[in-house]
C-alpha cells in the first residue's frame, strides 16, 4: 500500500493518472448498470458509478460517460438510458457488464417501462430517463436525464465501490 501522497496538478502532473485515480477512488459509490438501446434496438449496457442526483424539479440525473465507451454511440442515439442500482447480491452482474468482448446480456432478463431501455428487475433501484443535456468534459461526456420513471426498494442493502474493489456497508 502507498502512503498518504499530495500531487500538485497545475503542472507537468496532470499525466499521472494513477494517482488522480486513486484519489478519485477515496469516494464511496454505489454501482450501477446503465443500460440502453444501439442503432438496431438491441440492449446496451454498461457498468458505471458515477451516477449522481441532480435536481428534483424537474427530476434530474447525471451519469458521466468515456469518450471510448462502446456504449456512448447507443446512448447518444437514442437519447434514453435506464441507471439501474444494484445491490449487494448483484456483484457478479456488476462484473458481467464491465466485461469486454462478451454478450453482456446473456442470462439477463428485463422490463421496459416507456423508452424500451432495458429495466434490470431485482435492482435497489431503477431510474429511467430521456437525454436532457449532453457535456463535455475532457475525456468523458456527461449524460444529465430527465427522470421519466422510479422504482425502489429499501430492503436491499447496496453494493458499494471503494477503492477499486467491490464492499458491502457494514451496519453495527
Ligand atoms: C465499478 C465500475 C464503475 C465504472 N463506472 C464507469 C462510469 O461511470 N463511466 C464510464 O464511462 N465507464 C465506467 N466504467 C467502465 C465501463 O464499465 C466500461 O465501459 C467497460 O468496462 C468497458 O467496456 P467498453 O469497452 O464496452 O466501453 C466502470 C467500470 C467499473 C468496474
Amino acid at each position: 500500500m502507498n502512503g498518504p501522497r499530495t500531487i500538485d496538478l497545475t503542472g507537468e502532473a496532470a499525466a499521472d493518472a494513477r494517482a488522480l485515480r486513486d484519489a478519485f477512488g477515496c469516494f464511496t459509490t454505489g454501482v450501477t448498470i446503465v443500460t440502453t438501446l444501439d442503432g438496431g434496438g438491441a440492449a446496451a449496457g454498461f457498468t458505471a458509478n458515477s451516477f449522481a442526483s441532480v435536481s428534483l424539479d424537474p427530476p434530474l440525473a447525471l451519469i458521466s460517460v468515456a469518450r471510448e465507451a462502446s456504449c456512448l454511440p447507443a446512448l447518444e442515439a437514442s437519447g434514453v438510458f435506464v441507471v439501474n442500482v444494484l445491490h449487494v447480491g448483484q456483484q457478479d452482474l456488476a462484473r458481467q457488464f464491465a466485461r469486454r468482448g462478451c454478450d453482456r446480456f446473456e442470462g439477463v432478463t428485463f422490463d421496459t417501462w416507456h423508452t424500451g431501455a432495458p429495466v434490470l428487475p431485482g435492482c435497489m433501484a431503477n431510474f429511467e430517463c430521456r437525454a436532457h443535456d449532453i457535456v463535455d468534459a475532457g475525456d468523458h461526456r456527461i449524460l444529465i436525464g430527465r427522470i421519466l420513471k422510479v422504482h425502489h426498494d429499501a430492503e436491499h442493502e447496496p453494493l458499494v465501490y471503494l477503492r477499486g474493489g467491490y464492499r458491502k456497508v457494514h451496519t453495527d
